[in-house]
């Protein structure tokens, strides 16, 4: 344990998303919510006063500058994710980000050096790691339960699910018009759901190395969409993806926005004495397997247990430096490497080699 004498610090930045951060830190026995920071000062103040935050900042460099943080979480438009981080490891605090870890490889890999060189956590929010079902499965690949996993697919499809012209600005996230603008979101479907569908497909069967990436986006209906309610974006509403392994494994993704679809979010592992099926935020998955007399059967595991919280397993991973943490910085940096892959693969019409890229360390960093 690093301090047993007084509780982790935290400071939230962006009240959005941020709001389930500040609600983790306030609620965790040995964190609390110190500071609170956003553009919207008045909406920073609310959420610092229903939590017991002492401090509401406008500047986040104000923020981080408080010698009595210890940790910090970064939920504000994607672009701002590398300077905000960066800044705040530099501080010594260690960080929380949400995803996409950066909207630039370059920023991504600057990211996790700056935690590595100063020795801190750099955690990546992707929370649908977190819910048993999946943890339940990935340890049912790692035992060899399914056999040789060599397959998976992996896909949300919205109808009606862009963000501005189909959520309201007035709810609790995707208010701001940044997320239909390339510069400041670095994309649309592919980095905002694509990033969670493919990260999830490929921890659960074991973190392979990604070696090529074959692609489509497109950016068909969203253009209209958005015209409708007086915007303008730029970004893609579908991405898909083929992705070979070094492994031999292959995983398909793919992703949109708004599709004249029946809308589904799952996914599916092929293996060679199983596989298995998941979908639609459900806390259960199928196994589908032969008899020994060849003959198909399927059950419903369904594992006991709340969702533990991504805030709470970060908080506990500040606090103890030699447990292994979820979803670090340097695993979420190979993810973003597929994601690169997939831009360039759109943009030059072909497959992307990755190899030589660098694999995650099994410790991740900090
Ligand atoms: N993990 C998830 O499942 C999940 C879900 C939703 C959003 N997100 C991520 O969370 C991040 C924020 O998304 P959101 O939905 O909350 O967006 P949002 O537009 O609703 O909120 C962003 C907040 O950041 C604030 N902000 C912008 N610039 C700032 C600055 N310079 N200093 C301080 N505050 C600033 C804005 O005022 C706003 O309150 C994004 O990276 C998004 O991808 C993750």
């Amino acid at each position: 344990m690093r301090r047993s004498s007084r509780k982790l610090r935290a400071g939230v930045i962006g009240t959005g998303m941020g709001r389930y951060h500040m609600e983790g830190f306030a609620t965790h026995p040995n964190s609390e919510l110190l500071a609170v920071c956003d553009l919207n000062v008045p909406e920073a103040q609310a959420f610092a006063d229903k939590y017991g935050a002492k401090h509401v900042f406008r500047d986040y460099r104000k923020m981080i500058a408080m010698e009595e943080l210890d940790i910090v979480a970064v939920a504000t438009p994607n672009y701002l994710h590398p300077k905000m981080t960066i800044a705040a490891l530099k501080a010594g605090k260690d960080v929380l980000c949400e995803k996409p870890i950066a909207i630039r490889l370059a920023d991504a890999e600057a990211m996790v050096r700056a935690a590595k060189r100063r020795g801190k956590r750099l955690m990546i929010n992707v929370g649908m790691r977190f819910d048993p079902v999946h943890e339940e499965l990935r340890q049912r690949v790692g035992r060899g339960e399914l056999g040789k996993v060599y397959y998976a697919r992996s896909h949300w499809i919205r109808r009606k699910g862009i963000p501005f012209a189909d959520f309201p600005p007035t709810g609790e996230m995707a208010r701001g018009e940044w997320f239909v603008k390339k510069r400041q979101a670095g994309g649309g479907a592919l980095i905002d759901i694509g990033v969670h569908l493919f990260d999830l497909a490929w921890w659960l069967i074991g973190s392979p190395r990604p070696t090529s990436v074959l692609a489509s986006m497109y950016s068909e209906l969203l253009p209209d969409r958005l015209a409708k309610v007086g915007v303008r974006g730029d970004v893609d509403d579908l991405a898909t993806a083929l992705v070979k392994c070094a492994t031999g494994q292959t995983i398909f993704l793919e992703v949109s926005w708004d599709a004249h679809q029946l809308p589904h979010l799952g996914y599916e592992l092929f293996g060679t004495k199983a596989g298995a099926a998941w979908q639609d935020w459900e806390h259960k998955a199928t196994l589908y397997q032969d008899t020994k007399a060849g003959k198909p059967t399927q059950k419903v595991i369904r594992p006991a247990g709340k969702t533990p919280s991504a805030y709470w397993h970060f908080v506990d991973s500040c606090l103890d430096r030699r447990r292994k943490m979820n979803a670090s910085g340097e695993e979420l940096l190979q993810v973003a490497r597929v994601l690169d892959a997939i831009e360039r693969s759109q943009k030059t019409g072909k497959a992307i080699s990755l190899q030589g890229s660098g694999r995650p360390s099994a410790g991740g960093c900090g």
